[in-house]
């Protein structure tokens, strides 16, 4: 089983996005995928897959209310997801630090467990990390975006999460982006994927289905397959 963090430095890069469509691509190549929020003061996960009003979340397996297997919802696919509380008094009551230990007993079986993580190095991206045994980088064509992707590349490593690699997301071909190899200089990990400016992702997100299953057509949908099939070969 390979738990993969996917994480960032700045927020508002495509993490989210990118887990929940991820997590279908490799459902769809047959693969058992858990995908699990531990973006706990911004939980989105949930939105994407209309979970908002899920009974159980991942904060009740935190707090020790129910066992991880009753968090788990079926998406499309057969994609399995935890999603977080939306409630602040949910949100206040979660101790992020007991996700590594859950995750260390986790009952359920899977190929691929996808943590989407919060955007910085707060408390809950740092036990998103230790959660996992690699990280997957996301990061815009932006020095901002990869100078704050590199940091979360050193923590990761420091926390003993071995970054594969990163993925470079809303790339539009401007001549304003950062150069391909420039980013790559910098990451010092090797590049898994480049996925596309895309309005297929924004109108799915407002249609309330995920991507992978509105837009087969769409050029992120492409994008996102190869990194799917990268990544079992990573
Ligand atoms: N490839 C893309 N093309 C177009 N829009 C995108 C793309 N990837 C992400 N987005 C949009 O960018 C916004 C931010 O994406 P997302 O919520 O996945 O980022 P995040 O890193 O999880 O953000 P947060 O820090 O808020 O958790 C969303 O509105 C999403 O629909
Ligand atoms: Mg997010």
């Amino acid at each position: 089983m390979r738990v993969i963090a996917v994480a960032s430095g700045k927020g508002g890069v495509g993490r989210t996005t990118l887990v929940a469509n991820l997590g279908l691509a490799l459902a769809k190549m047959g693969k058992e995928t858990i995908i699990i929020d531990a973006c706990f003061t911004t939980p989105d996960l949930a939105l994407l897959f209309k979970l908002e009003k899920a009974i159980y979340t991942i904060n009740d397996a935190i707090v020790g209310e129910t066992v991880f297997d009753n968090v788990l919802y079926t998406g499309p696919m057969g994609v399995k997801i935890a999603p977080a509380a939306v409630t602040l008094q949910q949100i206040k009551r979660t101790r992020p630090e007991q996700l590594p230990e859950i995750m260390k007993n986790l009952a359920v079986k899977a190929d691929f467990v996808l943590i989407d993580t919060s955007g910085g190095l707060r408390r809950e991206t740092v036990a998103a990390l230790r959660s996992s045994s690699e990280t997957l980088l996301v990061t815009t064509p932006d020095m901002v975006a990869v100078s704050d992707c590199m940091k979360t590349r050193l923590v990761a490593e420091f926390l003993g999460s071995r970054p594969i690699g990163f993925v470079l997301n809303r790339v539009r071909g401007e001549e304003f982006e950062l150069d391909k190899d420039e980013i790559k200089e910098i990451m010092n990990v090797p590049l898994l994927g480049t996925v596309p400016e895309d309005d297929a992702v924004m109108k799915a997100l407002k249609e309330g289905v995920p991507l992978m299953v509105s837009s087969p057509k769409s050029s992120a949908y492409s994008a996102i397959t190869n990194l799917a099939r990268k990544l079992l070969r990573t």
